[in-house]
Protein backbone atom coordinates (compact mmCIF):
# COMPACT_ATOMS: atom_id res chain seq x y z
CA UNK A 1 0.00 0.00 0.00
CA UNK A 2 2.86 2.27 0.69
CA UNK A 3 4.08 2.20 -2.81
CA UNK A 4 0.60 3.22 -4.24
CA UNK A 5 0.87 5.98 -2.02
CA UNK A 6 4.08 7.13 -3.47
CA UNK A 7 2.81 6.88 -6.56
CA UNK A 8 -0.34 8.56 -6.24
CA UNK A 9 1.52 11.75 -4.30
CA UNK A 10 3.85 11.86 -7.32
CA UNK A 11 1.27 12.10 -9.28
CA UNK A 12 -0.41 14.67 -7.62
CA UNK A 13 2.69 16.55 -7.59
CA UNK A 14 3.06 16.40 -11.26
CA UNK A 15 -0.59 17.51 -11.86
CA UNK A 16 0.20 20.95 -9.72
CA UNK A 17 3.34 21.46 -11.45
CA UNK A 18 1.11 21.57 -14.82
CA UNK A 19 -0.64 24.15 -13.19
CA UNK A 20 0.32 27.04 -14.02
CA UNK A 21 -2.57 28.87 -16.47
CA UNK A 22 -0.55 30.95 -19.11
CA UNK A 23 -1.24 34.84 -19.54
CA UNK A 24 -4.35 36.05 -20.76
CA UNK A 25 -4.18 37.01 -24.40
CA UNK A 26 -3.97 41.05 -23.99
CA UNK A 27 -6.27 42.13 -25.71
CA UNK A 28 -5.33 45.15 -28.40
CA UNK A 29 -5.57 48.30 -27.39
CA UNK A 30 -6.25 51.68 -29.42
CA UNK A 31 -7.27 49.82 -32.46
CA UNK A 32 -10.96 49.06 -33.31
CA UNK A 33 -11.20 44.85 -33.49
CA UNK A 34 -13.10 44.39 -36.29
CA UNK A 35 -12.06 47.07 -39.17
CA UNK A 36 -14.44 46.75 -42.06
CA UNK A 37 -12.84 46.12 -44.84
CA UNK A 38 -14.62 47.60 -48.01
CA UNK A 39 -16.22 45.80 -50.72
CA UNK A 40 -14.36 45.81 -53.77
CA UNK A 41 -17.67 46.32 -56.12
CA UNK A 42 -17.08 49.37 -58.01
CA UNK A 43 -19.93 48.85 -61.19
CA UNK A 44 -17.04 50.23 -63.41
CA UNK A 45 -18.68 49.69 -66.63
CA UNK A 46 -16.17 48.96 -69.95
CA UNK A 47 -16.77 52.42 -71.43
CA UNK A 48 -17.04 52.62 -74.95
CA UNK A 49 -14.41 54.61 -76.84
CA UNK A 50 -16.39 57.04 -77.80
CA UNK A 51 -19.44 57.52 -75.87
CA UNK A 52 -21.57 59.83 -75.10
CA UNK A 53 -22.73 61.77 -78.48
CA UNK A 54 -21.34 66.02 -78.52
CA UNK A 55 -23.83 67.85 -77.18
CA UNK A 56 -23.77 69.64 -80.65
CA UNK A 57 -26.82 72.15 -81.23
CA UNK A 58 -27.79 69.43 -84.29
CA UNK A 59 -30.16 70.99 -86.63
CA UNK A 60 -31.76 68.21 -87.40
CA UNK A 61 -35.20 67.41 -86.39
CA UNK A 62 -35.01 63.74 -85.93
CA UNK A 63 -32.03 64.33 -83.28
CA UNK A 64 -32.69 61.97 -80.06
CA UNK A 65 -31.79 62.90 -76.93
CA UNK A 66 -30.69 59.81 -74.30
CA UNK A 67 -31.42 61.83 -71.50
CA UNK A 68 -35.12 62.55 -72.85
CA UNK A 69 -36.00 59.70 -75.20
CA UNK A 70 -33.49 56.69 -75.09
CA UNK A 71 -33.33 56.52 -71.23
CA UNK A 72 -37.20 56.34 -70.04
CA UNK A 73 -37.68 53.93 -72.75
CA UNK A 74 -35.20 51.69 -71.20
CA UNK A 75 -36.58 52.43 -68.09
CA UNK A 76 -39.76 51.52 -68.84
CA UNK A 77 -39.38 48.21 -71.04
CA UNK A 78 -36.09 47.08 -69.16
CA UNK A 79 -37.45 47.38 -65.47
CA UNK A 80 -36.96 45.40 -62.84
CA UNK A 81 -33.35 44.53 -63.72
CA UNK A 82 -31.51 47.18 -65.27
CA UNK A 83 -33.11 50.16 -63.62
CA UNK A 84 -31.16 51.46 -60.23
CA UNK A 85 -31.92 48.79 -57.65
CA UNK A 86 -32.31 46.04 -59.98
CA UNK A 87 -30.15 42.91 -60.26
CA UNK A 88 -28.43 43.92 -63.36
CA UNK A 89 -27.99 47.28 -62.76
CA UNK A 90 -24.53 47.21 -61.19
CA UNK A 91 -23.23 45.38 -64.16
CA UNK A 92 -25.35 47.05 -66.63
CA UNK A 93 -27.10 49.87 -66.16
CA UNK A 94 -28.98 51.23 -68.74
CA UNK A 95 -29.31 54.67 -67.80
CA UNK A 96 -25.95 55.46 -68.82
CA UNK A 97 -25.22 56.34 -72.76
CA UNK A 98 -21.82 54.15 -72.95
CA UNK A 99 -23.45 50.89 -71.45
CA UNK A 100 -26.24 51.06 -73.62
CA UNK A 101 -23.87 52.06 -76.88
CA UNK A 102 -21.42 49.34 -75.84
CA UNK A 103 -24.37 46.46 -75.89
CA UNK A 104 -26.10 47.97 -78.59
CA UNK A 105 -26.99 45.13 -80.51
CA UNK A 106 -27.93 42.62 -77.62
CA UNK A 107 -30.35 46.08 -76.37
CA UNK A 108 -32.00 46.05 -80.14
CA UNK A 109 -32.29 42.37 -80.39
CA UNK A 110 -34.32 42.84 -77.37
CA UNK A 111 -36.85 45.82 -78.09
CA UNK A 112 -40.01 44.13 -79.28
CA UNK A 113 -41.79 47.76 -80.78
CA UNK A 114 -40.76 48.67 -83.90
CA UNK A 115 -40.87 52.35 -82.62
CA UNK A 116 -38.34 51.62 -79.40
CA UNK A 117 -35.95 49.81 -81.90
CA UNK A 118 -36.21 52.62 -84.49
CA UNK A 119 -36.13 55.40 -81.55
CA UNK A 120 -32.88 53.45 -80.43
CA UNK A 121 -31.24 53.19 -83.97
CA UNK A 122 -31.68 56.90 -84.67
CA UNK A 123 -29.88 57.16 -81.62
CA UNK A 124 -27.40 54.94 -82.32
CA UNK A 125 -26.87 56.82 -85.64
CA UNK A 126 -26.19 59.69 -83.95
CA UNK A 127 -23.64 58.50 -81.30
CA UNK A 128 -21.42 56.60 -84.03
CA UNK A 129 -20.55 59.72 -85.67
C1 LIG B 1 -36.15 40.11 -65.60
C2 LIG B 1 -34.91 40.85 -65.57
C3 LIG B 1 -34.43 41.48 -66.86
C4 LIG B 1 -35.13 42.32 -67.69
C5 LIG B 1 -36.55 42.81 -67.55
C6 LIG B 1 -34.21 42.66 -68.74
N1 LIG B 1 -33.02 42.04 -68.55
FE1 LIG B 1 -31.36 42.20 -69.71
N2 LIG B 1 -30.40 40.88 -68.58
C7 LIG B 1 -30.88 40.31 -67.44
C8 LIG B 1 -29.90 39.40 -66.91
C9 LIG B 1 -30.05 38.57 -65.64
C10 LIG B 1 -28.81 39.44 -67.79
C11 LIG B 1 -27.49 38.66 -67.70
C12 LIG B 1 -27.65 37.26 -68.13
C13 LIG B 1 -27.88 37.16 -69.60
O1 LIG B 1 -26.98 37.48 -70.37
O2 LIG B 1 -28.97 36.74 -69.99
C14 LIG B 1 -29.15 40.38 -68.82
C15 LIG B 1 -28.34 40.69 -69.87
C16 LIG B 1 -28.62 41.60 -70.84
C17 LIG B 1 -27.75 41.96 -71.92
C18 LIG B 1 -26.34 41.40 -72.18
C19 LIG B 1 -26.39 40.04 -72.76
C20 LIG B 1 -26.80 40.04 -74.21
O3 LIG B 1 -27.59 39.16 -74.57
O4 LIG B 1 -26.36 40.89 -74.97
C21 LIG B 1 -28.37 42.90 -72.65
C22 LIG B 1 -27.84 43.61 -73.88
C23 LIG B 1 -29.66 43.11 -72.04
N3 LIG B 1 -29.77 42.31 -70.93
C24 LIG B 1 -30.59 43.98 -72.50
C25 LIG B 1 -31.85 44.11 -72.00
C26 LIG B 1 -32.85 45.00 -72.54
C27 LIG B 1 -32.66 45.91 -73.74
C28 LIG B 1 -33.97 44.87 -71.78
C29 LIG B 1 -35.29 45.55 -71.94
C30 LIG B 1 -35.89 45.54 -73.24
C31 LIG B 1 -33.66 43.90 -70.75
N4 LIG B 1 -32.37 43.46 -70.92
C32 LIG B 1 -34.54 43.49 -69.76
C33 LIG B 1 -32.09 40.55 -66.86
C34 LIG B 1 -33.10 41.31 -67.41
Amino acid sequence: MRYSYAAFALLTVAACRTVEPPPPPAPPIGRSPAAPTPVAATPTPTAAPSASPPASPSPAPEAVNFEASVKPLLARTCTPCHVPGGRMYERMPFDRPEVVFAHKDGVLRRLKNPDDRQLLERWLAQAKS
